[in-house]
């Protein structure tokens, strides 16, 4: 494990268990990114599947409910993976893993997907986490992520409401604290990354990974019903953007 504290760690070990309790209702979370990257999912039956970043494992239940072969859950936050374990026992694999290094538990080839929802945002660098999930994948198989998206972020930093070192620079990839509502009080400070799209997308292409999927989250109707003023304010500025990329051959 790297010796400094990721920037997960240091964020959820305040409210792991508070996530926990909520993030399958919240509307961010169940009514605008859950929506957009379950849409870019294939049919996981039979799959051999890791969940990088898998928080409570609601995905990880979810993937072994409906029938994939096999589960590995993988996370930085020692709080999340007592909670994973609690839920999901003996039916997946679950290992404490910081993704800032190497996926040496895994060979070559050996997963059919990996799935990672909200979790690049507390990755420094993109390239060398892509070029793992590359390397795991077998050929033809597939990567499936959402995180902050790089516009929304943008927006976010030029309200002012984001604490940073530094002006707001677009090009520039900023670190930034912000105290999150919805989690009750205290409120949680979160500690993340914001980066220009071509940090994401130049290591997704250089990882040799094939972009063929992109969803810009919109929020379903549920949310209108649970917050409409939020779900406006989502309908119109961007939020979340779910990828799909495949390992070419297969
Ligand atoms: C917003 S939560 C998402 C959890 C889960 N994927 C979900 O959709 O509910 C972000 C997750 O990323 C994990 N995380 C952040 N940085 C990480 C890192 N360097 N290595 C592994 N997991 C990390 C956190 O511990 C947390 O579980």
């Amino acid at each position: 494990m790297s010796s400094d504290k990721s920037f997960g760690e240091l964020s959820y070990e305040q409210f792991a268990e508070r996530y926990a309790a909520i993030v399958e209702t919240k509307p961010h979370n169940a009514y605008l990114a859950d929506p957009a990257i379950t849409a870019l999912l294939p049919p996981v039956a039979g799959l051999r599947i890791l969940d990088a970043g898998c928080g409570s494992g609601w995905y990880s239940e979810r993937f072994l409910d409906a029938g994939a072969a096999h589960v590995t859950a993988i996370d930085v936050t020692p709080a999340f993976i007592a909670i994973a374990r609690k839920r999901l026992g003996e039916r997946a694999t679950i290992l404490r893993h910081d993704l800032r290094e190497p996926l040496a538990f895994a060979a070559d080839a050996s997963y059919d997907l990996v799935f990672s929802n909200l979790v690049f945002d507390y990755l420094p660098d993109l390239a060398p986490v892509l070029r793992e999930i590359a390397r795991v994948l077998v050929p033809g198989g597939t990567f499936v992520t959402c995180f902050g998206h790089p516009t929304g972020d943008w927006v976010l930093a030029l309200s002012g409401r984001l604490t940073m070192d530094d002006a707001p620079d677009y090009f520039a990839l900023q670190a930034f604290d912000f105290a999150w509502g919805g989690f009750g009080e205290p409120r949680p400070v979160v500690r993340s990354y914001r980066r220009p799209l071509s940090a994401i997308l130049m290591p997704l292409i250089e990882s040799g990974l094939v972009l063929d999927g992109m969803i810009e989250a919109q929020p379903t109707e549920a949310f209108r019903d649970a917050d409409p003023a939020d779900y406006e304010r989502h309908m119109r500025s961007p939020t979340f953007l779910a990828l799909r990329a495949r390992r070419p051959g297969g």
